[in-house]
């Protein structure tokens, strides 16, 4: 029984780091000062890797936990797991969409190499994959906390479902100019509004 507890406590944890490295990283285009940026981006990383090491533990909970049926392959392979099949297979696709989303984090700069713009707009579109992995995780928590309904946990998902919602917002709003090159080579700011 105690380990049911901790799988479902690390879930939590787990959930509460991805929606702050969420909203974290959706701040992060919103004109910080570059030493502020450098901050961010460090405490953005970090409270990813803190989520990444909660699921790891949910995750080997689950596993070892006798009295719900669910082995390494039902973890992997998503709605094969015995109980709560839809439920359970959505966290799996969490899972994948937040592991490709940290590996594309750590190789950004393989991205970047080459063709910079090219390179930032496909990056930025698999790193993107953590919203969907967000989402997805606090549906996952939804429908299958034993939990689910009482007041501390309804709680924390208006709270993981709002701070990644006030980020993007706040986002949209205070986009950065596009730095492009003008006719004669000079650099110059658009506004994303105006394209
Ligand atoms: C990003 C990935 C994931 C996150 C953030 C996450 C988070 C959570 C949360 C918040 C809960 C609810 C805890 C509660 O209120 O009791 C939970 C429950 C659970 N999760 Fe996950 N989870 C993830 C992936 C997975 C995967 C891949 C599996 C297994 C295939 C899994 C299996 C379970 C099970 C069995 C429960 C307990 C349901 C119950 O209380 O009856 N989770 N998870």
């Amino acid at each position: 029984m105690t380990i049911w507890y901790l799988m479902r406590a690390c879930g939590l944890v787990a959930l509460l780091a991805f929606s702050t490295a969420v909203g974290l990283g959706a701040l992060s285009t919103v004109g910080w000062h570059p030493e502020r940026r450098l901050l961010h981006q460090l405490l953005h990383r970090s409270i990813a890797v803190l989520g990444l090491i909660f699921l790891l533990l949910h995750l080997t909970f689950v596993v070892l936990d006798s009295s719900v049926p669910i082995s390494v392959r039902a973890v992997l392979v998503p709605f094969t797991a015995p109980y709560r099949p839809l439920a359970v297979g959505l966290g799996t696709i969490a899972m994948w969409a937040v592991v490709l989303a940290a590996l594309s984090g750590w190789t950004r700069g393989s991205f970047l190499r080459n063709s910079s713009e090219t390179g930032e707009r496909t990056w930025r579109v698999v790193h993107g994959i953590s919203y969907a992995g967000w989402a997805l995780s606090i549906a996952h928590g939804v429908l299958t906390g034993t939990d689910t309904g009482t007041w501390w946990t309804t709680l924390t998902y208006v709270l993981c479902a709002m701070a990644g919602a006030a980020a993007l917002v706040t986002r949209w709003r205070r986009r950065e100019p596009r730095r492009v090159l003008d006719r004669r080579g000079h650099l110059a700011l658009v506004d994303r509004g105006t394209r």
